[in-house]
């Protein structure tokens, strides 16, 4: 009765120059280990689900690249969107789906383009909360130790006396202004979402119906045509007519069924050039590198990538991202990654 939903739908657009539109990072090898992301990711879920009950969620304009990325998929796992209304329309679009061929499903939904090393401890947390799902009226997070109040991240407080590794949850709270951030860490009881979710099909379908009654209606009636090209013309019709809402804010913080289970695996949510960096490490000339040759003198903390492993010089040049690719050269100071965003809108207006 295990599925998952590979969350594929994003742009990854503080990667660019690597990541694009038309081809985003989770078809990208960033790490440099031979592995797309969502290769990686389909692989490590595939030791929990069988091949045949974990969907793909993405954009239609990326249903190519899916298919041969991952050959052993079907079309049928593929849910395609019509366009891009954040995660909340998809999980539900894609629930339904999953309930109509098994009303008794329990489900993982994961973003594709995480980092997650320990494998054999990430099945053993994902087994406890499907167990637990597969008991209980459920919506479970993963919940990772905060290290800083960051703003970008959803919250989890748990209950303190809690004893027990799965724990009930008081409030979850997405993307908390800097403030709120700072003392949900200092009072302790508070962990990050990792983005990770588990429940049953039943149970996350009813989240939706009483949180978010009209998004529900609004597939509810289409998805009874299950798999047909009358599914089809409904979701081309209506998909793009929803609202734009992430799962955070349409169920997880209004719902009183959340529970978490504490990471004990090292994660990283692979969001910026110098979330990669983090995650590689400094090599011994003290820069990361993916994908090139480099003679460094005098320089340090900089990720440095190549398209075709080129021979890169650097001297007197720290904690920069140096990214080349064939029509684009970037080099840009580390400290301002979250820029990058809009420097590709000027890149776009301009050229
Ligand atoms: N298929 C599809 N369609 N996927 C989408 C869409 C969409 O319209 N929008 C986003 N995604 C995918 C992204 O590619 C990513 O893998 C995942 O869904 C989460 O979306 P993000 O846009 O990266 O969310 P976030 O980082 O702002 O916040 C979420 O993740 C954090 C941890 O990384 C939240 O769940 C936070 O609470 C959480 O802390
Ligand atoms: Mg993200």
């Amino acid at each position: 009765n295990y599925y998952a939903i590979l969350m594929a739908g994003g742009v990854g657009s503080r990667f660019w120059p690597v990541s694009t539109q038309e081809f985003p990072k989770q078809f990208h090898d960033m790490l440099g280990t031979g592995d797309t992301l969502i290769q990686k990711t389909f692989k490590r879920l595939s030791h929990l689900i069988p091949k045949e009950n974990i969907y793909i969620l993405t954009n239609e304009r990326y249903n190519d690249l899916v298919l041969e990325q991952l050959p052993e998929v079907t079309q049928k796992q593929v849910v395609l969107e019509p366009a891009m209304r954040n995660t909340a329309p998809c999980i539900l679009y894609a629930s339904l789906k999953i309930q109509k061929e098994n009303p008794d499903a329990v489900m993982i939904v994961a973003p594709s383009d995480h980092w997650i090393e320990d494998e054999a401890t990430f099945s053993k947390n994902v087994e406890q909360a499907f167990e637990f799902c597969s008991d209980n009226d459920a919506l479970m997070t993963l919940g990772i130790q905060p290290t800083f109040p960051n703003t970008g991240y959803g919250y989890i407080e748990f209950d303190k006396s809690a004893s027990e590794d799965i724990k009930s949850v008081n409030q979850f709270r997405e993307k908390p202004d800097y403030e709120t951030a700072k003392s949900f860490i200092d009072q302790g009881n508070f962990l990050w979402n990792a983005g990770i979710f588990m429940w049953s099909a039943k149970s996350v379908v009813k989240a939706f119906e009483n949180n978010q009654p009209e998004l529900y209606k609004h597939f509810e009636a289409g998805i009874s045509a299950y798999n047909t090209d009358a599914e089809a013309a409904f979701i081309k019709e209506n998909y793009p007519l929803a609202e734009n809402i992430s799962v955070d804010y349409a169920i997880m913080e209004k719902s009183d069924n959340v529970y978490v289970i504490g990471a004990e695996f090292d994660w990283n949510d692979l969001g910026t050039w110098g979330s990669l960096y983090d995650k590689l490490g400094a090599n011994d000339n003290g820069n990361a590198v993916v994908n090139a040759r480099t003679l460094v003198e005098d320089a340090s903390g900089n990720m440095i990538r190549t398209k075709n492993n080129k021979i890169v010089v650097v001297d007197g040049l720290n904690d920069y991202i140096v990214v080349d690719k064939e029509d684009v050269l970037l080099i840009y100071p580390k400290s301002k990654e979250q820029d990058i965003k809009k420097v590709l809108q000027k890149v776009k207006d301009k050229f």
